[in-house]
């Protein structure tokens, strides 16, 4: 099994496709394990602290429950509950953690807090979500993947819809690269992501036989597509006031039944992070439904809620991957 000890989990860049696909692997041994009621601790007695700057359902529950698991202890920093940011540095945070615990997690907005924390913390620090990144969540969605296609993952077709900016985006352009598939951004131009994140993704591509397409049209982009993926057009820390030109220049790259069928795969599968807007069940979607009109955003309910849809196989494999990270990371120590 794959050895990472004392390694950082900060983005997909830092690891070659061997790496990230011997966590892949090794997550889908700890869940086989766990649904066997065959779990082997690895982690007694280790201590994580998880800090969030940002709100989470899914990472936070990951980590706490896939620690609890595997015999270790979680402390959780929420965004008014640590000094980091407001009274202390991050340099000096890193250096007060890393003398309590064996490995760090943080999401916030900024991927340089997170790089630095690695840097002066002296245990691995996990990147739990960043403005630029979500490396835990690409290794769910490949667990995922690799479930729906029951085995390789080369030359799948991986089309994803919406603002390609921000973190999911970024990930899935990197993630898509690093492992061989042919990995379409659909969106228009002003939501590709950055040309510098392209072109590491182009040189990556090179080595690992990749497709790289940016298209603003739907219909080339999600020809023979085998996954469709999208995620919210508004990411938090976003203001408000973005709405609306989200939802004018996105409107078009919704997932809806129309688009499932112009992959012309019918066994095509939708992917989504979440959390998503499909329904009135969120305070946000009905502030949209108020102001808009609109009752789903980027993706159709008929769509969330269809065979299609893996959504919650993907909810799952976030906690089975995150544990991977733990034990790759903490156990060898
Ligand atoms: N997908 C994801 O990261 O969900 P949370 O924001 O709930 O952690
Ligand atoms: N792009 C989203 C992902 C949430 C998991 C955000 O940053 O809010």
């Amino acid at each position: 099994a794959i050895d990472l000890t004392g390694r950082h989990f900060l983005k997909e860049l830092d690891f070659t496709s061997e790496e990230f696909l011997g966590l892949v692997a090794l997550a889908a041994e700890l869940k086989a394990a766990k649904k066997a009621g065959a779990e082997v601790q690895r982690l007694r007695g280790k201590n994580i602290a998880l800090i969030f700057e940002k709100t989470s359902t899914r990472t936070r529950c990951a980590f706490e429950v896939a620690a609890a698991d595997q015999g270790a202890f979680t402390t959780y920093l929420d965004p008014a509950g640590s000094q980091m940011g407001h009274k202390e540095s991050v340099k000096d945070t890193a250096r007060v953690l890393g003398r309590m615990f064996d490995g760090i997690e943080y999401r916030g907005d900024s991927q340089q807090a997170v790089e630095e924390l690695a840097a002066h913390g002296g245990v691995p620090v996990f990147n739990g979500l960043t403005d630029d990144w979500h490396p835990t969540q690409m290794l769910a969605d490949v667990l995922t993947m690799t479930e729906c296609r029951e085995g390789a993952l080369a030359g799948t077709a991986f089309a994803y819809l919406g603002d390609a900016r921000f973190n999911m985006g970024n990930s899935y352009l990197i993630t898509g690269a690093l492992l061989g598939l042919d990995v379409r951004i659909v969106a228009p131009e002003a939501y590709w992501p950055d040309e510098a994140v392209v072109a590491r993704a182009r040189k990556l591509a090179e080595a690992s036989g990749a497709k790289i397409t940016l298209t603003g049209d739907v219909a080339q982009g999600v020809a023979g597509a085998d996954f469709v993926a999208t995620d919210v057009w508004v990411s938090m820390g976003e203001p408000k006031e973005v709405w609306a030109e989200r939802i004018a220049a996105l409107g078009p790259y919704a997932v809806t039944m129309d688009v499932l069928r112009a992959t012309g795969n019918p066994d095509v599968k939708f992917l989504h992070c979440l959390p998503a807007f499909h329904d009135l069940g969120t305070q946000v979607g009905r502030d949209i439904h108020a102001r808009y009109g609109l009752t789903e955003l980027e993706v159709s309910d008929e769509v969330f809620e269809s065979p299609h849809s893996v959504v919650f196989d993907q909810a799952e494999n976030r906690m089975h991957t995150i544990k991977a990270v733990l034990v790759a990371t903490l156990a060898g120590k």
